[in-house]
């Protein structure tokens, strides 16, 4: 089976999961945010080598007050728990997003835990936090033309995608190969839009918090069982 090197995941239906089973939306978060580790331990067990969850977006903000209080809570936990699991399964974890909006604690869990598990070099897992597509992109320009006037960059120097990529919160990342999206929807809502030029995509119905070791495994299949037409960088392959 070919093994996609990079999978990325867009997790749905932690709300909708949780009140087919009669339970508030929250509880629907919790059992998501444990799934995540579930998720984490089969695609290093399956060679993954990069795993990237889209746990809160730019938009997710605009949810009730207590609905982002509640996953505010659930990543501060996950995060201060994290050091343990990265240890035991050889992982290192990155955070790509905007940071600057994290609340203060959250940010020095975040730095601790990168500094931690820089050097485990089983999976690597990222996980986008405050994180869009758009503002990751407007970032980076913004990056490279502060670099330009400081000097770092030549001015006047012509911008390329390499340059872009470089000053992407994935800089050194490899494209995905495969992202997932579960719960039924069909759309990257602004989720790695340029990490994506070349990606496969594979939809399942199944809620996040439901999402088991064997759905991945279905997934990597579909994946493997494609012809890729073009590679990575937009060589043709086959
Ligand atoms: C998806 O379901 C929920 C989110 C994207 C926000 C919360 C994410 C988590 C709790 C995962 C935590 C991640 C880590 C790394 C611990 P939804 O609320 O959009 O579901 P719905 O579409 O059914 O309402």
């Amino acid at each position: 089976m070919n093994i996609p090197e990079h999978v990325a995941i867009i997790l749905d239906g932690n709300g909708r999961w949780a009140k087919s089973k009669g339970m508030p939306r929250t509880y629907g978060h919790t059992m998501g945010a444990k799934n995540v580790e579930k998720i984490c331990r089969c695609a290093g067990e399956m060679g993954i080598k990069y795993l990237t969850v889209y746990a809160f977006s730019t938009e997710n903000w605009s949810r009730p007050g207590d609905e982002v209080g509640a996953i505010m809570d659930l990543l501060r936990n996950y995060l201060k728990t994290c050091k343990a699991t990265a240890e035991k399964n050889n992982m290192r974890v990155r955070v790509i997003g905007d940071k600057s909006a994290l609340a203060e604690d959250i940010q020095r869990s975040i730095a601790e835990l990168e500094e931690f598990s820089k050097d485990y070099d089983g999976l690597t897992f990222q996980i986008a936090l405050n994180y869009g597509s758009r503002d990751e992109i407007k970032r980076a320009v913004n990056a490279i033309l502060s670099e330009m006037k400081s000097g770092v960059i030549p001015e006047g120097s012509e911008i390329t995608e390499e340059m872009i990529s470089a000053h992407l919160d994935t800089a050194g990342i490899p494209d995905p190969d495969l992202l997932i999206r579960t719960s039924g929807e069909e759309r990257l809502s602004n989720y790695l839009l340029w990490q994506c030029a070349y990606t496969e995509f594979y939809f399942t119905d199944v809620h996040w918090p439901a999402f088991t070791g064997d759905e991945l495994k279905k997934a990597v299949e579909v994946y493997s069982s494609r012809q890729r037409r073009f590679g990575k960088t937009g060589e043709q392959v086959s």
